[in-house]
Protein backbone atom coordinates (compact mmCIF):
# COMPACT_ATOMS: atom_id res chain seq x y z
CA UNK A 1 0.00 0.00 0.00
CA UNK A 2 1.38 3.57 -0.32
CA UNK A 3 3.33 5.31 1.90
CA UNK A 4 1.32 8.14 3.31
CA UNK A 5 0.68 8.83 6.64
CA UNK A 6 -1.54 7.04 9.28
CA UNK A 7 -4.99 9.32 10.09
CA UNK A 8 -4.69 10.54 14.07
CA UNK A 9 -7.43 8.78 16.38
CA UNK A 10 -10.21 10.72 17.03
CA UNK A 11 -11.92 9.44 19.78
CA UNK A 12 -14.44 12.44 19.93
CA UNK A 13 -15.77 11.40 16.42
CA UNK A 14 -19.72 11.01 16.38
CA UNK A 15 -18.96 7.43 15.13
CA UNK A 16 -18.08 6.67 18.85
CA UNK A 17 -21.56 6.50 19.96
CA UNK A 18 -21.98 3.24 17.33
CA UNK A 19 -18.31 2.02 18.67
CA UNK A 20 -19.39 2.25 22.24
CA UNK A 21 -22.68 1.03 21.62
CA UNK A 22 -21.86 -2.28 19.78
CA UNK A 23 -18.89 -2.93 21.77
CA UNK A 24 -21.73 -2.80 25.65
CA UNK A 25 -23.85 -4.67 23.45
CA UNK A 26 -21.10 -7.33 22.17
CA UNK A 27 -20.24 -7.00 25.96
CA UNK A 28 -24.06 -8.39 27.46
CA UNK A 29 -24.45 -10.54 25.13
CA UNK A 30 -20.77 -12.49 26.18
CA UNK A 31 -22.60 -12.75 29.78
CA UNK A 32 -25.88 -14.00 28.72
CA UNK A 33 -23.45 -16.50 26.48
CA UNK A 34 -21.87 -17.68 29.61
CA UNK A 35 -25.22 -17.30 31.56
CA UNK A 36 -26.62 -19.57 29.53
CA UNK A 37 -23.92 -22.09 29.13
CA UNK A 38 -23.69 -22.28 32.66
CA UNK A 39 -27.91 -23.23 32.90
CA UNK A 40 -27.30 -25.54 30.40
CA UNK A 41 -25.11 -27.61 32.15
CA UNK A 42 -27.26 -27.63 35.32
CA UNK A 43 -30.10 -28.27 33.52
CA UNK A 44 -28.27 -31.30 31.65
CA UNK A 45 -27.75 -32.44 34.90
CA UNK A 46 -30.83 -32.26 35.93
CA UNK A 47 -32.23 -34.02 32.85
CA UNK A 48 -30.78 -37.63 34.65
CA UNK A 49 -33.60 -36.96 37.34
CA UNK A 50 -36.41 -36.91 34.95
CA UNK A 51 -39.19 -36.01 37.15
CA UNK A 52 -37.65 -32.68 37.49
CA UNK A 53 -36.68 -31.66 33.90
CA UNK A 54 -37.90 -33.37 30.56
CA UNK A 55 -36.24 -34.46 27.51
CA UNK A 56 -38.45 -31.25 25.28
CA UNK A 57 -37.62 -29.13 27.87
CA UNK A 58 -34.05 -29.53 27.56
CA UNK A 59 -34.17 -29.24 24.12
CA UNK A 60 -35.34 -26.16 23.94
CA UNK A 61 -32.98 -24.94 26.33
CA UNK A 62 -30.29 -25.86 23.87
CA UNK A 63 -32.39 -23.74 21.20
CA UNK A 64 -31.43 -20.68 23.37
CA UNK A 65 -27.76 -21.30 23.20
CA UNK A 66 -27.82 -21.70 19.79
CA UNK A 67 -29.55 -18.00 19.19
CA UNK A 68 -27.43 -16.70 21.58
CA UNK A 69 -24.39 -17.83 19.66
CA UNK A 70 -25.74 -16.44 16.18
CA UNK A 71 -26.76 -13.22 17.41
CA UNK A 72 -23.15 -12.87 18.56
CA UNK A 73 -22.14 -13.52 15.56
CA UNK A 74 -24.30 -11.00 13.66
CA UNK A 75 -23.31 -8.72 15.72
CA UNK A 76 -19.67 -9.16 15.66
CA UNK A 77 -20.41 -8.60 11.67
CA UNK A 78 -22.69 -5.49 12.35
CA UNK A 79 -21.59 -2.26 10.60
CA UNK A 80 -22.69 1.32 9.20
CA UNK A 81 -23.30 1.30 6.02
CA UNK A 82 -23.45 3.87 3.77
CA UNK A 83 -24.66 4.18 0.16
CA UNK A 84 -22.97 7.00 -2.60
CA UNK A 85 -25.62 7.48 -6.11
CA UNK A 86 -25.93 9.88 -8.98
CA UNK A 87 -25.17 10.46 -12.63
CA UNK A 88 -21.90 9.04 -13.95
CA UNK A 89 -18.62 11.15 -13.48
CA UNK A 90 -20.52 13.24 -10.97
CA UNK A 91 -17.91 12.20 -8.43
CA UNK A 92 -19.31 9.74 -6.25
CA UNK A 93 -15.60 7.59 -6.25
CA UNK A 94 -13.67 10.86 -5.67
CA UNK A 95 -16.23 11.75 -2.71
CA UNK A 96 -15.47 8.28 -1.08
CA UNK A 97 -11.45 8.30 -1.66
CA UNK A 98 -11.84 12.29 -0.37
CA UNK A 99 -13.76 10.79 2.84
CA UNK A 100 -10.99 8.07 3.09
CA UNK A 101 -7.98 10.57 2.95
CA UNK A 102 -6.24 8.21 -0.35
CA UNK A 103 -7.44 7.33 -3.76
CA UNK A 104 -8.25 3.87 -3.01
CA UNK A 105 -11.57 3.45 -5.99
CA UNK A 106 -10.66 4.28 -9.61
CA UNK A 107 -12.22 7.68 -10.39
CA UNK A 108 -12.01 9.39 -14.22
CA UNK A 109 -14.07 10.79 -16.95
CA UNK A 110 -16.34 8.74 -18.51
CA UNK A 111 -18.13 6.00 -17.08
CA UNK A 112 -15.30 4.45 -14.67
CA UNK A 113 -17.05 2.38 -12.30
CA UNK A 114 -18.95 -0.39 -13.69
CA UNK A 115 -20.09 -2.55 -10.97
CA UNK A 116 -20.59 -1.82 -7.35
CA UNK A 117 -17.62 -1.06 -5.07
CA UNK A 118 -18.05 -2.18 -1.41
CA UNK A 119 -15.17 -0.32 0.66
CA UNK A 120 -14.53 -1.87 3.80
CA UNK A 121 -11.82 -2.33 7.05
CA UNK A 122 -9.92 -5.35 7.15
CA UNK A 123 -7.26 -6.48 10.34
CA UNK A 124 -4.09 -7.04 10.18
CA UNK A 125 -2.71 -4.47 7.59
CA UNK A 126 -3.50 -6.43 4.47
CA UNK A 127 -5.49 -4.82 1.22
CA UNK A 128 -7.28 -7.08 -0.78
CA UNK A 129 -10.78 -7.60 -3.14
CA UNK A 130 -13.53 -10.33 -3.23
CA UNK A 131 -15.31 -10.83 -5.96
CA UNK A 132 -18.74 -11.79 -5.68
CA UNK A 133 -19.59 -15.45 -5.94
CA UNK A 134 -15.78 -16.44 -4.59
CA UNK A 135 -13.95 -16.49 -1.57
CA UNK A 136 -11.04 -16.14 -2.90
CA UNK A 137 -8.52 -13.08 -2.11
CA UNK A 138 -7.07 -10.91 -4.55
CA UNK A 139 -4.47 -8.99 -3.49
CA UNK A 140 -4.02 -5.27 -4.13
CA UNK A 141 -0.79 -3.11 -4.24
CA UNK A 142 -1.83 0.21 -5.60
CA UNK A 143 -4.62 1.96 -7.18
CA UNK A 144 -3.57 1.16 -10.89
CA UNK A 145 -3.84 -2.65 -9.93
CA UNK A 146 -7.03 -1.99 -8.54
CA UNK A 147 -8.85 -0.16 -11.50
CA UNK A 148 -6.82 -2.70 -13.85
CA UNK A 149 -8.66 -5.61 -11.74
CA UNK A 150 -11.57 -3.98 -11.41
CA UNK A 151 -12.12 -3.44 -15.67
CA UNK A 152 -10.67 -6.34 -16.73
CA UNK A 153 -13.66 -8.50 -15.51
CA UNK A 154 -16.74 -8.82 -17.26
CA UNK A 155 -18.73 -8.20 -14.15
CA UNK A 156 -22.30 -6.90 -14.47
CA UNK A 157 -23.46 -4.25 -13.10
CA UNK A 158 -25.18 -5.64 -10.56
CA UNK A 159 -22.53 -7.60 -8.85
CA UNK A 160 -20.64 -6.61 -5.90
CA UNK A 161 -16.52 -6.18 -5.46
CA UNK A 162 -15.74 -5.80 -1.79
CA UNK A 163 -12.28 -3.81 -1.84
CA UNK A 164 -10.67 -4.58 2.00
CA UNK A 165 -8.37 -1.80 3.33
CA UNK A 166 -6.61 -1.72 6.53
CA UNK A 167 -8.62 -0.05 9.06
CA UNK A 168 -5.64 1.72 10.61
CA UNK A 169 -5.23 3.80 7.57
CA UNK A 170 -8.08 5.44 8.04
CA UNK A 171 -10.68 6.51 11.23
CA UNK A 172 -14.31 5.58 9.36
CA UNK A 173 -13.08 2.09 8.20
CA UNK A 174 -11.68 1.49 11.90
CA UNK A 175 -14.74 2.54 13.18
CA UNK A 176 -16.85 0.02 11.67
CA UNK A 177 -18.09 2.22 8.45
CA UNK A 178 -18.39 0.70 4.93
CA UNK A 179 -18.98 2.12 1.68
CA UNK A 180 -20.94 1.79 -1.26
CA UNK A 181 -20.10 2.88 -4.51
CA UNK A 182 -22.14 2.26 -7.55
CA UNK A 183 -22.18 3.02 -11.09
CA UNK A 184 -23.87 5.57 -12.61
CA UNK A 185 -27.71 5.66 -12.16
CA UNK A 186 -28.08 6.96 -15.97
CA UNK A 187 -26.16 3.65 -16.96
CA UNK A 188 -28.53 0.69 -15.91
CA UNK A 189 -31.96 -0.29 -16.25
CA UNK A 190 -31.62 -2.75 -13.42
CA UNK A 191 -32.30 -0.06 -10.32
CA UNK A 192 -34.65 -2.22 -8.11
CA UNK A 193 -31.97 -4.83 -8.36
CA UNK A 194 -29.90 -2.64 -7.04
CA UNK A 195 -31.63 -1.47 -4.37
CA UNK A 196 -32.82 -4.95 -3.34
CA UNK A 197 -29.34 -6.02 -3.26
CA UNK A 198 -27.15 -3.46 -2.27
CA UNK A 199 -29.50 -0.81 -0.46
CA UNK A 200 -32.13 -2.58 1.42
CA UNK A 201 -29.56 -2.31 5.24
CA UNK A 202 -27.68 1.26 4.07
CA UNK A 203 -27.66 3.40 6.84
CA UNK A 204 -27.15 6.70 4.93
CA UNK A 205 -27.32 7.40 1.34
CA UNK A 206 -25.79 10.09 -1.01
CA UNK A 207 -26.60 11.53 -3.34
CA UNK A 208 -23.64 13.08 -5.44
CA UNK A 209 -24.88 15.79 -7.68
CA UNK A 210 -22.92 17.74 -10.09
CA UNK A 211 -23.54 21.62 -9.39
CA UNK A 212 -22.23 22.49 -12.53
CA UNK A 213 -25.72 20.98 -13.63
CA UNK A 214 -29.25 20.51 -12.07
CA UNK A 215 -30.46 16.77 -10.40
CA UNK A 216 -31.59 14.96 -13.20
CA UNK A 217 -34.97 12.70 -13.72
CA UNK A 218 -32.84 9.51 -13.63
CA UNK A 219 -31.40 10.81 -9.89
CA UNK A 220 -34.85 11.34 -8.88
CA UNK A 221 -36.36 8.39 -9.71
CA UNK A 222 -33.66 6.56 -7.98
CA UNK A 223 -34.69 8.14 -4.88
CA UNK A 224 -37.90 7.80 -5.12
CA UNK A 225 -37.98 3.80 -5.26
CA UNK A 226 -35.46 3.95 -2.56
CA UNK A 227 -37.86 5.84 -0.55
CA UNK A 228 -41.27 3.73 -1.63
CA UNK A 229 -38.93 0.35 -1.09
CA UNK A 230 -37.43 1.72 2.94
CA UNK A 231 -39.05 3.82 5.51
CA UNK A 232 -37.63 7.25 5.29
CA UNK A 233 -34.16 6.90 4.14
CA UNK A 234 -31.41 9.28 5.61
CA UNK A 235 -30.24 11.23 2.15
CA UNK A 236 -27.50 13.36 2.04
CA UNK A 237 -27.04 15.47 -1.25
CA UNK A 238 -23.63 16.59 -2.03
CA UNK A 239 -23.60 19.60 -4.84
CA UNK A 240 -19.73 18.34 -6.14
CA UNK A 241 -17.82 20.31 -8.20
CA UNK A 242 -18.48 23.53 -6.43
CA UNK A 243 -14.77 24.57 -7.05
CA UNK A 244 -16.41 25.38 -10.37
CA UNK A 245 -18.44 27.88 -8.98
CA UNK A 246 -15.05 30.23 -8.55
CA UNK A 247 -14.88 30.64 -12.09
CA UNK A 248 -18.69 32.95 -12.66
CA UNK A 249 -18.07 34.96 -8.86
CA UNK A 250 -21.19 37.08 -9.95
CA UNK A 251 -23.54 34.08 -10.27
CA UNK A 252 -22.35 31.65 -7.26
CA UNK A 253 -24.97 32.97 -4.60
CA UNK A 254 -28.01 32.66 -7.13
CA UNK A 255 -27.37 29.68 -8.22
CA UNK A 256 -25.85 27.82 -4.61
CA UNK A 257 -29.72 29.45 -3.46
CA UNK A 258 -31.46 28.03 -6.37
CA UNK A 259 -29.77 24.60 -5.80
CA UNK A 260 -30.59 24.43 -1.94
CA UNK A 261 -33.80 24.91 -2.94
CA UNK A 262 -34.33 22.42 -5.25
CA UNK A 263 -32.31 19.46 -2.99
CA UNK A 264 -34.41 20.93 0.11
CA UNK A 265 -37.61 20.60 -1.73
CA UNK A 266 -37.08 17.31 -3.10
CA UNK A 267 -36.30 15.66 0.10
CA UNK A 268 -39.29 17.07 1.40
CA UNK A 269 -42.17 18.22 -0.91
CA UNK A 270 -41.11 14.86 -3.39
CA UNK A 271 -39.67 12.49 -1.08
CA UNK A 272 -41.00 12.95 2.28
CA UNK A 273 -38.22 11.81 4.13
CA UNK A 274 -37.56 15.14 6.03
CA UNK A 275 -38.37 18.51 7.22
CA UNK A 276 -37.48 21.67 6.23
CA UNK A 277 -35.11 22.18 9.09
CA UNK A 278 -33.21 18.96 9.07
CA UNK A 279 -33.39 19.12 5.13
CA UNK A 280 -31.64 22.34 5.44
CA UNK A 281 -28.68 19.91 7.26
CA UNK A 282 -28.32 17.39 4.86
CA UNK A 283 -27.17 19.95 1.38
CA UNK A 284 -23.59 21.06 1.16
CA UNK A 285 -21.68 22.46 -1.57
CA UNK A 286 -18.32 20.50 -1.68
CA UNK A 287 -15.49 19.97 -4.01
CA UNK A 288 -14.23 16.19 -3.53
CA UNK A 289 -11.04 16.18 -6.15
CA UNK A 290 -10.20 19.47 -3.72
CA UNK A 291 -10.68 17.71 -0.93
CA UNK A 292 -8.74 14.41 -1.45
CA UNK A 293 -6.03 16.51 -2.56
CA UNK A 294 -6.09 18.81 0.54
CA UNK A 295 -5.92 15.58 2.69
CA UNK A 296 -2.96 13.99 0.23
CA UNK A 297 -0.70 17.25 1.00
CA UNK A 298 -1.79 17.03 4.47
CA UNK A 299 -0.63 13.68 4.98
CA UNK A 300 2.89 15.15 3.25
CA UNK A 301 2.93 17.10 6.13
CA UNK A 302 1.86 20.35 3.84
CA UNK A 303 -1.10 22.80 4.46
CA UNK A 304 -3.83 21.37 2.86
CA UNK A 305 -4.13 24.74 0.57
CA UNK A 306 -1.75 22.99 -1.26
CA UNK A 307 -4.50 21.11 -2.89
CA UNK A 308 -6.64 24.25 -3.88
CA UNK A 309 -7.62 24.07 -7.58
CA UNK A 310 -9.47 27.55 -7.50
CA UNK A 311 -10.72 30.64 -5.50
CA UNK A 312 -12.52 29.97 -1.86
CA UNK A 313 -10.57 26.58 -1.21
CA UNK A 314 -11.44 26.67 2.92
CA UNK A 315 -14.91 27.20 2.55
CA UNK A 316 -15.20 24.29 0.42
CA UNK A 317 -13.08 22.64 2.55
CA UNK A 318 -15.12 23.28 5.77
CA UNK A 319 -18.16 22.37 4.03
CA UNK A 320 -16.60 19.01 3.20
CA UNK A 321 -15.92 18.59 6.76
CA UNK A 322 -19.11 19.77 8.00
CA UNK A 323 -20.63 17.33 5.61
CA UNK A 324 -18.55 14.30 7.28
CA UNK A 325 -19.30 15.70 10.83
CA UNK A 326 -23.17 15.82 10.11
CA UNK A 327 -23.17 12.32 8.34
CA UNK A 328 -21.16 10.62 11.27
CA UNK A 329 -23.89 11.85 13.59
CA UNK A 330 -26.50 10.60 11.37
CA UNK A 331 -25.16 7.29 10.66
CA UNK A 332 -23.72 6.15 13.90
CA UNK A 333 -27.19 6.93 15.43
CA UNK A 334 -29.21 5.33 12.78
CA UNK A 335 -27.31 2.05 13.03
CA UNK A 336 -27.51 1.67 16.84
CA UNK A 337 -31.41 2.14 16.27
CA UNK A 338 -31.81 0.05 13.18
CA UNK A 339 -29.50 -2.91 14.13
CA UNK A 340 -29.14 -3.04 18.22
CA UNK A 341 -32.40 -2.41 18.89
CA UNK A 342 -33.14 -5.44 16.94
CA UNK A 343 -30.43 -7.40 19.14
CA UNK A 344 -31.83 -5.82 22.06
CA UNK A 345 -35.20 -6.94 21.97
CA UNK A 346 -34.17 -10.51 20.70
CA UNK A 347 -32.00 -10.67 24.05
CA UNK A 348 -34.47 -9.73 26.05
CA UNK A 349 -37.14 -12.15 24.88
CA UNK A 350 -34.74 -14.95 25.18
CA UNK A 351 -33.67 -14.33 28.60
CA UNK A 352 -37.27 -13.61 29.18
CA UNK A 353 -38.00 -17.10 27.73
CA UNK A 354 -35.05 -18.68 29.57
CA UNK A 355 -35.90 -17.30 33.36
CA UNK A 356 -39.72 -18.33 32.79
CA UNK A 357 -38.26 -21.64 31.78
CA UNK A 358 -35.40 -21.63 35.05
CA UNK A 359 -38.37 -20.36 37.44
CA UNK A 360 -40.96 -23.35 36.59
CA UNK A 361 -37.85 -25.75 37.49
CA UNK A 362 -37.13 -23.96 40.37
CA UNK A 363 -40.95 -24.63 41.31
CA UNK A 364 -40.46 -28.22 40.60
CA UNK A 365 -37.22 -28.47 42.69
CA UNK A 366 -38.89 -26.68 45.48
CA UNK A 367 -41.96 -28.69 45.54
CA UNK A 368 -39.51 -32.10 45.36
CA UNK A 369 -37.81 -31.04 47.66
CA UNK A 370 -40.44 -30.53 50.36
CA UNK A 371 -41.88 -33.81 49.14
CA UNK A 372 -38.72 -35.18 50.22
CA UNK A 373 -38.69 -33.55 53.51
CA UNK A 374 -42.51 -34.49 54.32
CA UNK A 375 -40.84 -38.33 53.83
CA UNK A 376 -38.08 -37.47 55.99
CA UNK A 377 -40.37 -36.30 58.54
CA UNK A 378 -42.51 -39.12 58.80
CA UNK A 379 -39.27 -41.42 58.71
CA UNK A 380 -38.01 -39.33 61.78
CA UNK A 381 -41.59 -39.34 63.82
CA UNK A 382 -41.53 -43.51 63.11
CA UNK A 383 -38.19 -43.77 64.33
CA UNK A 384 -38.89 -41.31 67.96
CA UNK A 385 -41.91 -43.71 68.36
CA UNK A 386 -39.39 -47.15 68.20
CA UNK A 387 -37.02 -45.14 70.63
CA UNK A 388 -39.86 -44.46 72.85
CA UNK A 389 -41.04 -47.92 73.17
CA UNK A 390 -37.96 -49.29 73.53
CA UNK A 391 -37.29 -46.72 76.16
CA UNK A 392 -40.29 -47.93 78.08
CA UNK A 393 -39.38 -51.91 77.46
CA UNK A 394 -35.97 -51.39 79.04
CA UNK A 395 -37.79 -49.50 81.54
CA UNK A 396 -40.28 -52.50 82.36
CA UNK A 397 -37.23 -55.22 81.98
CA UNK A 398 -35.03 -53.55 84.25
CA UNK A 399 -37.70 -53.25 87.02
CA UNK A 400 -38.86 -56.95 85.85
CA UNK A 401 -35.46 -57.92 86.26
CA UNK A 402 -34.67 -55.71 89.63
CA UNK A 403 -37.94 -57.21 90.75
CA UNK A 404 -36.52 -61.08 89.97
CA UNK A 405 -33.33 -59.94 91.68
CA UNK A 406 -35.01 -58.86 94.60
CA UNK A 407 -37.57 -62.17 94.71
CA UNK A 408 -34.67 -63.91 94.02
CA UNK A 409 -32.34 -62.46 97.01
CA UNK A 410 -35.62 -62.83 99.05
CA UNK A 411 -35.84 -66.75 98.62
CA UNK A 412 -31.97 -67.21 98.80
CA UNK A 413 -31.90 -65.30 102.26
CA UNK A 414 -34.67 -66.95 103.31
CA UNK A 415 -33.16 -70.36 102.14
CA UNK A 416 -30.08 -69.58 104.15
CA UNK A 417 -31.70 -68.66 107.18
CA UNK A 418 -33.78 -72.02 106.95
P1 LIG B 1 -18.61 6.94 -12.51
O1 LIG B 1 -17.86 6.00 -11.70
O2 LIG B 1 -18.20 6.93 -13.94
O3 LIG B 1 -20.09 6.81 -12.34
O4 LIG B 1 -18.21 8.43 -12.03
P2 LIG B 1 -18.06 8.98 -10.55
O5 LIG B 1 -19.33 9.61 -10.13
O6 LIG B 1 -17.50 7.98 -9.65
O7 LIG B 1 -17.02 10.17 -10.76
P3 LIG B 1 -15.46 10.17 -10.48
O8 LIG B 1 -15.21 10.26 -9.04
O9 LIG B 1 -14.82 9.13 -11.26
O10 LIG B 1 -15.09 11.61 -11.07
C1 LIG B 1 -15.21 11.89 -12.42
C2 LIG B 1 -14.21 13.00 -12.82
O11 LIG B 1 -14.56 14.20 -12.16
C3 LIG B 1 -12.80 12.68 -12.37
O12 LIG B 1 -11.92 13.09 -13.38
C4 LIG B 1 -12.60 13.52 -11.13
O13 LIG B 1 -11.29 13.90 -10.91
C5 LIG B 1 -13.47 14.71 -11.43
N1 LIG B 1 -14.00 15.31 -10.20
C6 LIG B 1 -14.58 14.68 -9.16
N2 LIG B 1 -14.94 15.55 -8.22
C7 LIG B 1 -14.58 16.78 -8.67
C8 LIG B 1 -14.68 18.09 -8.12
O14 LIG B 1 -15.19 18.31 -7.03
N3 LIG B 1 -14.18 19.10 -8.88
C9 LIG B 1 -13.62 18.89 -10.10
N4 LIG B 1 -13.15 19.93 -10.75
N5 LIG B 1 -13.51 17.67 -10.62
C10 LIG B 1 -13.98 16.62 -9.94
MG1 LIG C 1 -17.11 6.05 -9.90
Amino acid sequence: VSETRLYQPNDKSPLQIFVRAKKKINDIYGEIEEYVNEATTFINALHSDAEIVDKAERELFESYVYKVAAIREVLQRDHMKVAFFGRTSNGKSSVINAMLREKILPSGIGHTTNCFCQVEGSDGGEAYLIKEGSDEKLNVVNIKQLANALSQEKLSESSLVRIFWPRERCSLLRDDVVFVDSPGVDVSANLDDWIDNHCINADVFVLVLNAESTMTRAEKQFFHTVSQKLSKPNIFILNNRWDASANEPESQESVKSQHTERCIDFLTKELKVTNEKEAAERVFFVSARETLQARIEESKGNPPHMGAIAEGFQIRYFEFQDFERKFEECISQSAVKTKFQQHSSRGKSVSGDMRSMLDNIYERITIFRNLKQDQKNLLTERIQGTETQMMQVTREMKMKIHNMVEEVEEKVSKALNE
